[in-house]
């Protein structure tokens, strides 16, 4: 059972899967490492925002084409406040726009191109273990249905997620974290009904925040902003939709179809950001260096950024055997990431409601929305970060 490999990859997520596709494709080999089962990673449900740069990606891997027949391209989105809502338009202030395609599919699409490309793959693993991280011959131990086994490769990618043990295979001296805990959560639903706008609704109440989304003509995603550690049981389906309701602009709130949920989780928000991403010939990507409240969907984005570096670099290793770009990937990784953190944290602060806000806070955001509304420079700026910043 043991291995010899060139990238050991820890995690199944859209990094790790996406990381080893891009590798096979330039020759390079890697195992992947799962903890959990094949289809409870297919399954979980997470945002559906994907960037110009992403879908570019995408097809460039080979990987587009779902995305681009069942996905939805929005070429702009909805803002709306205690003074009404306006719209920003992507196209016409970048030329560009996003998609919408869950990303549960993309997971799906995923584990399909490794299958077909014989890529190998290893659910539930247990006790994983990264060893010499700090040499050039690195390893990695873990257990499958009871029995211990190592793979041996030039390099570890950290693919494994927010609780993953890769980060913490960093010595405490070296790896320094920031981090901001938000005082609410997202209670989200998705529902078989068809979505109230054709667009999403990023709705700053002085009720609390709520956001419009979809996955497709006949299947909605709602968010409410909640109280943090709330259960989910503790909104009955009609608590959920009068709530929401009551945080959208008239029209909208008019034209809502309402209907039984499928699901009912509650997301916390923060921000959270390690660094380095790279401790000798082991290299963080995705959620295991990084994550980003849900406001404005960057979170799988910023991971298919880190990825392509990462697969760029390593690829330039085995190809050209030069080791520059394995050397800035954590700086070039964390420049594009810190620009995400911004958005998303500024974007969460406008349209959040906080206990610890008063007048002069309320009044503030009102102004800054006002100030969007009537300023194209304004829209230019969001519309940018919304479809993706280059780097
Ligand atoms: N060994 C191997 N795999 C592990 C380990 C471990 N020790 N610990 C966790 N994992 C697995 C998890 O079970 C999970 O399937 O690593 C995977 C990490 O996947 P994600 O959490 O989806 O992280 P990532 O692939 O970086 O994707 C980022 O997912 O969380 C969203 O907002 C985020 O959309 C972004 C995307
Ligand atoms: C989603 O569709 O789940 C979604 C969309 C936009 C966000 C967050 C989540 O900002």
């Amino acid at each position: 059972m043991n291995r010899c490999t060139q990238v050991v990859i820890l995690g199944a997520g859209p990094s790790g899967l996406l990381l080893s596709h891009l590798l096979a494709l330039r020759g390079v080999e890697s195992v992947v490492l799962e903890l959990r089962t094949r289809d409870y990673v297919a399954s979980r449900i997470r945002a559906g925002v994907l960037e110009h740069g992403t879908v570019e990606l995408l097809h460039e891997a080979g990987l587009g084409a779902r995305a681009l027949r069942e996905g939805f391209v929005h070429e702009g989105v909805e803002l709306a406040g205690s003074d009404g809502s306006f719209r920003v338009d992507f196209r016409a202030r970048t030329g560009k726009a996003v998609t919408i395609y869950g990303q549960t599919e993309l997971q799906k699409d995923l584990f399909r191109a490794r299958d077909e490309a014989n890529g190998v793959v290893i659910d539930e693993v247990s006790d994983v273990r990264i060893h010499d991280a700090d040499t050039r011959a690195p390893s990695v131990t873990c257990t499958k249905d009871g029995e211990s086994f190592t793979v041996r490769a030039d390099f570890v990618a950290g693919c494994d997620g927010h609780h993953g043990v890769s980060r913490a295979a960093i010595p405490a001296p070296v790896l320094h974290t920031y981090e901001r805990v938000y005082p609410f959560g997202w209670l989200g639903i998705l529902s078989e009904t068809p979505p109230v706008s054709d667009e999403l609704i990023y709705s700053g109440h002085e009720r609390g925040f709520a956001l419009c989304s979809m996955r497709n003509p006949a299947l909605s995603r709602y968010y409410v902003q909640c109280a943090l550690g709330e259960s989910p049981d503790a909104w009955s389906d009609a608590r959920f939709w009068d709530e929401l309701r009551a945080r959208l602009p008239r029209e909208a709130a008019e034209r809502l179809v309402t209907g039984p949920s499928i699901e009912k989780s509650v997301t916390p928000l923060r921000s959270f950001i390690a660094e380095p991403m790279r401790f000798g010939s082991l290299f963080l990507a995705g959620d295991a260096a990084h994550i980003v409240p849900p406001t404005g969907a960057k979170g799988l984005n910023l991971a298919v950024r880190d990825v392509a570096l990462l697969a760029a670099a390593l690829t330039a290793f085995y190809g050209e055997r030069t080791e520059t770009l394995l050397d800035a990937y954590s700086n070039d990784a964390l420049a594009g990431v810190w620009k995400a953190v911004r958005f998303s944290w500024w974007m969460t602060n406008l349209l959040h409601r906080y206990d610890a806000d008063d007048d002069f806070a309320r009044r503030l955001k009102r102004a800054e929305l006002a100030y969007l509304r009537g300023s194209l420079a304004a829209q230019t700026v969001f519309a940018e970060n919304y479809v993706g910043l280059a780097r």
